[in-house]
């Protein structure tokens, strides 16, 4: 979900102001990707890098993130959306982490849609928390190394296969974004910036994304 910064500038309002809107885009797309029938959708909304933004900013995503969760509550609880969360979540700050936690562990028995938030979310850093899980096993004696193999690896990472990966704002790059799950995924690159990114604009993806002959390495 990039460019809301660039959104705001363009208007002269601060990056925050772009934040917000952005904010409204998630909720559009939330409820287009249900309405439409996509069952899993992930929102790259922070990532480990991003951190190191100047403290106000990175406050003010926090607490928009916060909001965002009180606000959304009802209406995940009752649309049947499970809300899951990848990344670092330690370090988030509590009142974001505990709404989080309340809303997931509230919402962990629906079905009909799983949308998955990264926060704190980095692939590299995924990885490498895998990696470091799979040798414990090894030191244990639970696991012997020649058993390692792709199957071990993503059963240990945060989340599945991904079937398409969007990025808005012209940028086209994965920034460490599901760097093992898109190894057959298909990619969309947008100029909308994420804040006018709605509807339209993802049933536009997902009819790119139909015509796409996805071969998975073998003949068609
Ligand atoms: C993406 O918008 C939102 C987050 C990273 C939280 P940006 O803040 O990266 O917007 P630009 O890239 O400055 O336009
Ligand atoms: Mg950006």
């Amino acid at each position: 979900m990039d460019g809301n910064g660039r959104w705001a500038e363009r208007r002269g309002l601060s990056r925050l102001e772009g934040h917000r809107r952005g904010a409204d885009s998630v909720r559009t797309i939330t409820r287009a990707a249900r309405a439409l029938g996509i069952k899993r959708l992930t929102l790259y909304a922070f990532s480990e890098q991003n951190w190191g933004r100047p403290v106000l900013e990175v406050n003010g995503l926090m607490h928009l993130l916060k909001d965002y969760l009180l606000n959304e509550r009802e209406e995940i609880l009752t649309n049947g959306i499970r809300l899951e969360a990848i990344g670092r979540l330690e370090r988030l700050p509590d009142m974001v982490r505990e709404t989080l936690d309340e809303l997931r562990a509230a919402s962990s028995h629906n079905t009909d849609m799983v949308l998955c938030l990264a926060l704190s979310y980095g692939a590299r850093e995924e990885m490498t928390y895998a990696v470091q899980r799979i040798a414990e096993r090894v030191r244990r004696g639970d696991l012997n190394p020649d058993q390692i193999d792709e199957h071990v690896l993503a059963s240990e990472l945060d989340t599945v296969d991904a079937d398409l990966i969007i990025r808005t704002s012209g940028e086209q790059r994965l920034s460490n974004f599901l760097l093992w799950q898109s190894a057959y995924a298909e990619f969309y690159f947008t100029d909308a910036l994420w804040p006018d990114f709605g509807k339209a604009e993802l049933q536009e993806a997902l009819a790119v994304y139909a015509r796409r002959n996805r071969r998975f390495g073998l003949v068609a």
